[in-house]
This record gives C-alpha cells, structure tokens and sequence, in this order.
C-alpha cells in the first residue's frame, strides 16, 4: 500500500493550480447515460473516483477515452443496466447512474453501497423520489432494482433534507421524464448547478439550478455535448488552508473563490486576510499564529463538510480554543485520533470538536481513514516537527490529483513509496 513521507518544517511559497471538481465531474460523467451521441469532457480530474466511474459506465456498456485533458464518452449500444458492488463499494457516487439508466434504459440494477467511513450514508432519498416519478423499486440481494417500464413521469417532490447526489440524480432523471417536475428544498452546491448547465447544453430543459427549487420540462431525448467541468473548491480550499499553515505566499490559482466565501470568511474571524482575484486567492505570509474560530458545518453556501477536517488541522495551531462542529455527517472525527497521537489536543463532545491551541505536532506514522482526513493529516506533516509517514494514501488519491507533486512544487518535502507487504 502507498504512503507518503513528509519531511515537516518546509515553508510553502509559490503558486499551486486547481484540477476541476470530482464532485461536479462524477455527475456529469453520469449524464452521459442520458444520450446515444458522444459527449467530451473537459478538465476531469485525474483521480481515483472518476476512473471509478468510467469503469462503472463501462459495465454499462459506455466507452470513456481521454486524449490532452479531454475525455471522450462513447454510448454503446446494448442495454446493460448493472453496476455491480465490486465498483459501488468503493466508491458510493456509483449510484448516480440509478436516475439516467431509468429515465433512458427505463430499468437499472445499482448495488446498494451499505456504510462507509464518515457514516450510514443512506441512499433513501434518491429512492424515494424516483418512486414519485413512477420508477418501481426493490432490493434484490444487496442491489436496488428499478424499473419504469413506460417511463418516468414529471411529479413534484421535496427532499425532507438536502441532499447533493440526490438532487443530481432526480436532475438526470427528470430530464427524460415526460411532463414537468418541480424539485424543492434541493441543494445549493455548484457541482449541482454545473450537472444542471451541461443537460442544458444536451437541450434539457431546466429552470432554477442553484436555487432550492428547480423546474424541469422533460424532454424525449437528449443530445451529446461538450461541456468544461468547474474548478474544485475543495481542493482549493485545502490548498488555502496548507498556505495559512505552512506558507510564506502562495496563490491557489485556476480556482472560483467565490464558492469558497465561507472559507474565506472563517480565515478572515481568524485573521487571515486573503487576496481574493477573479480566478486566484493569493494566501499572503504569515506574521502571528491565526485566531481560534467557531464553525458549524452546512450545506452550500455554509461551511462545507469537506473542509472541516482540513480545518481542524489549522485550529491545532491557533491561539485559543476552536469549536468546529460536524452537522452533515454524523461520524466524521476519524482524523481527530491520528492529530491526538501526533500532539494535537482536542476534545469530541457530541459532533463538535474543542481544540486548544497553538500545540506543536510531532512527526508519526498516521493512518489515512477517508478521503478528507487524509488531507487534514498531509496537512498536519507539513507543519510537524521531523517525518510523518501517512498510510493508507489511497483514500487520497481517490480525490486529490497528485497532491504530493503539487505540494513539492510549492516547496514541500513529500515522497511517496512503498515498502512492500514484509516492512
Ligand atoms: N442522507 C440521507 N439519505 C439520503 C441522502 C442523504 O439520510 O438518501 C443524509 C446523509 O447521510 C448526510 C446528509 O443527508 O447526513 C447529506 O448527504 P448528501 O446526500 O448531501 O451527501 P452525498 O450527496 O452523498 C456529496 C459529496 C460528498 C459531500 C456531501 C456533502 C459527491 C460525490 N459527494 O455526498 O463529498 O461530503 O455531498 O456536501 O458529490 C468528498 O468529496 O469527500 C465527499 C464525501
């Protein structure tokens, strides 16, 4: 298994430019399955998920080829419906597929993706929902098997909480459905409001993407695209947040700051003053350690959730005590045990985490146990006294493209290896 080496202490200085979002490019790779015409796909990040989701639409029958940035998305013509567990379980985005296969091959057989490591995950909404547009579903040994054998139809629904995928997925669906369907209390992130401007552009038709409630007129067929997924915030963020830990002056470029407001406003309560630009946020050297904060984690426009555990690693070298609770999801403190061992000192009470800082953090062996507390510990290596050899790297290539390459250019020392099954 692969693991980094991060030789701490190396102060970051330069700039480091943001891969588009896997958030926006699992949806929209998707949205494929709604069309017989090829589809290109622009900025699709290198990373674990979206190979992932090529396979997954391969068993579906669909050809994916990248060539200079640009993926390639081929329908096949047969009418495979089954994405099996062996791909759902890594990776539960899988189930994004369920809404297109059944508004276009009108049956789809999606394995169910059961737990995972930031909590029980359910999946309920998107089934319920699919049920209002006429979809017919059970459970069939660990799968979902839907089917709408006349096809779906417009209704209007309202998600009892907001769910991304889920909104994306009754999106996809409701675009082949006939009649009008009204989405509400649907979620508010961009990676929802760039699936919504790529079906447009396969001649959805769709009104309110970004807001609470969407209208969708349901069209009989979709037509193929080229569309350029959006930067990913979160891994700007992440960048941002590695700049006020470990930086002399870096500007994470290729990014759109204004889906980072509420990361930017947190940093400014902690004294943080970013250069914002139009595609940039320059982080500038820091003279005074940053100011404890106070943050909940919310649906877009708040606090994302995928930046919380990032978060935590700058609140351990704060002046005085942060408070950051975890509202989306209900088991995402797995990192706190790993930054404990590495001097960091924090309390869990219910879903918020108390740090007290400034602590300084001693190089360790850590154990990565999901995608954005493997970040929070690359994060902590950085800024750690000696070597941090972090475990388990797999959970972060699922999400950061070559994270070790971009930290180095800015001046960091990270190697990644393998000492093999017998070390
Ligand atoms: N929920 C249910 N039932 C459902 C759907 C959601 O109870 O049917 C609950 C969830 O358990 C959670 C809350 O509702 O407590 C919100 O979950 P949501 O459905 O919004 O999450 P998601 O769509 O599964 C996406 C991102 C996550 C990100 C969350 C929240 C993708 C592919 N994944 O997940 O990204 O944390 O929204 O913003 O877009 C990541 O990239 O590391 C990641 C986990």
């Amino acid at each position: 298994m692969e693991k980094f080496r991060i030789r701490g202490g190396r102060p970051l200085a330069g700039e480091v430019r943001v891969s588009g979002a896997k958030n926006a490019a699992l949806p929209c790779l998707a949205a494929t399955l709604l069309t017989s015409e090829p589809v290109e796909l622009h900025a699709l990040p290198r990373v674990r998920d979206i190979v992932t989701m090529e396979r997954v639409l391969a068993a579906l029958g669909e050809s994916c080829e990248r060539a200079n940035g640009t993926t390639r998305v081929v329908a096949g013509r047969g009418e495979a419906h089954h994405a099996p567990y062996e791909l759902v379980r890594t990776m539960r985005a899988s189930v994004l597929v369920l809404g297109p296969l059944l508004a276009r091959r009108r049956r789809a057989r999606v394995a169910l993706p059961g737990g995972c490591a930031i909590g029980a995950r359910p999946v309920d909404f998107h089934l319920e929902a699919l049920a209002r547009l006429g979809a017919e579903l059970r459970v069939e040994s660990g799968d979902v098997v839907a089917e709408a054998p006349r096809g779906l139809r417009g209704a209007e629904i309202e998600f009892p909480r907001i769910t991304v995928t889920g909104t994306e997925n009754l999106l996809m669906a409701a675009a082949l459905a006939r009649g009008r369907t009204v989405l509400r209390n649907c979620a508010l992130e961009p990676e929802v409001a760039d699936l919504a401007e790529m079906l447009a552009g396969m001649g959805a038709r769709i009104a309110g993407a970004g807001s609470p409630t969407i209208e969708v007129e349901g069209v009989e067929a979709l037509d193929g695209t080229a569309h350029t997924v959006i930067p990913d915030r979160i891994e700007a963020g992440t960048y941002v947040i590695a700049a006020v830990l470990a930086g002399a002056g870096v500007t994470v470029t290729g990014c759109r700051p204004a889906h980072l407001r509420a990361l930017l406003d947190v940093l400014g309560e902690a004294g943080v003053a970013c250069d914002v630009a139009a595609d940039a946020i320059t982080v500038p050297a820091r003279t005074a350690p940053p100011r404890a904060v106070a943050v909940a984690t919310a649906e877009y426009p708040g606090f994302a959730t995928d930046l919380q555990a990032q978060l935590l690693a700058l609140a351990t070298r704060s002046e005085g005590t942060s408070e950051i609770t975890e509202a989306i999801f209900e088991n995402r403190f797995q990192h706190v045990l790993e930054l404990k061992r590495m001097g960091a000192s924090i309390e869990v009470l219910g879903r918020t985490a108390r740090v007290h800082g400034p602590t300084p953090l001693d190089g360790t062996t850590v154990m990565a146990s999901d995608l954005r507390a493997s970040a929070t510990l690359v994060l902590a290596g950085l800024v750690a006294r000696g070597e941090t050899v972090v475990d388990r790297i797999y959970h972060l290539d699922r999400g950061y493209e070559a994270m070790e390459v971009k930290l180095n250019a800015l001046g960091a020392e990270i190697e990644r290896f393998n000492p093999g099954p017998y070390r």
